[in-house]
């Protein structure tokens, strides 16, 4: 496995591989990897010859309030991770190979990111735009792989590799969970043991909409009502950011549950922001 730092280096490995006619996946990722993202590297395996996994955590993506300096790393752990999951190259520049003095070039979703993520993280999508955009263009995957425990990031991508052009097939995996439920996420390294079983809560919420939709109902205020009581009782600290219930493709909001409808949901516990999501009424085939 090699680790590879300058975008140039990169650049050239990647012709060199492109001119043996070698098919090349990326997966994306900001370090401190779990079975999550593991997932991500092992599928990419299974499609294509050759994996890279870049690992940078994003400035521009974490607004001036959240957790840019804190965010936990573990390099040598992640690069033994990698080559285990069957990683090929791990590319991992520093900031300023990424983001040089005079950087002033943004690439913006503009509808889908209105909403969900996008309102209450404003700016946060153009930062993950404009750095996948650069690793597109650095790495020239012929396949990418996101997770879709970040459900919208994945379609505002999937949107932005439509419009810009890029000839890459565009895979969204199913998020890894935790034995209980929780989605396997690198800021549940916050949590103490205790809290984490409190992090659960989103689940349990998933969990009761979904079944509600398998007796029956309908009706998402009805759903939102029961989904909120489920969160106070199971983590009566928690703060619930958004309950969302939109089309998956669309994002747009919908009033009653239909083939298609996603729930997503933001909620800070013990004032770690987590999201969750999941399909209520099928379980949408994942390209
Ligand atoms: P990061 O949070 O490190 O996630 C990297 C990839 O792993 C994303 O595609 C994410 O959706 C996926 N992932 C995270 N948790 C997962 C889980 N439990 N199951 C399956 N997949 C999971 O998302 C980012 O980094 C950044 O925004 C990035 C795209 C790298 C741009 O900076």
């Amino acid at each position: 496995m090699k680790r590879i730092r300058s975008i140039k280096s990169m650049q050239r490995v990647v012709r060199e591989l492109t001119i043996k006619k070698k098919r090349l996946s990326l997966v994306p990722t900001m370090g401190f990897l779990h079975e999550g993202h593991l997932s991500l590297i092992k599928r990419a395996k299974k499609n294509t010859d050759i994996v890279i996994v870049s690992i940078f955590v994003n400035p521009t993506q974490f607004a001036p309030n959240e957790d840019l300096k804190k965010y936990p790393h573990n390099m040598k752990g992640d690069l033994r991770k990698i080559k285990k999951a069957g990683g090929d190259i791990v590319f991992t520049p520093d900031a300023k190979e990424i983001y040089p003095e005079d950087f002033q070039t943004y690439v913006t979703v503009e509808d889908l990111t209105k909403t969900l993520e996008g309102k209450s993280r404003p700016g946060h999508f153009k930062g993950v735009t404009t750095i996948v955009s650069k690793l597109f263009n650095i790495c020239h995957p012929d396949v990418v792989l996101f997770g879709m425990k970040d459900y919208q990031q994945a379609i505002v991508l999937k949107q932005m590799t439509k419009d810009l052009g890029y000839p890459i097939k565009f895979i969204i995996a199913p998020t890894v969970r935790e034995r209980g439920g929780l989605a396997m996420s690198t800021r549940n390294s916050y949590f103490t043991d205790e809290q984490r079983k409190e992090a659960l809560s989103l689940f349990y919420a998933l969990e009761t909409a979904r079944n509600m939709v398998k007796a029956g109902k309908r009706k998402t205020a009805i759903i939102e009502r029961e989904m909120k009581a489920v969160i106070k009782a199971t983590c009566p600290s928690a703060k619930i950011e958004y309950i969302a219930f939109t089309d998956f493709n669309t994002l747009s909001s919908v009033k009653s549950i239909r083939k298609d409808t996603i729930c997503s949901l933001a909620v800070r516990v013990h004032k770690v922001r987590l999201i969750d999501n999941m399909m209520l009424m099928q379980h949408k085939k994942l390209k």
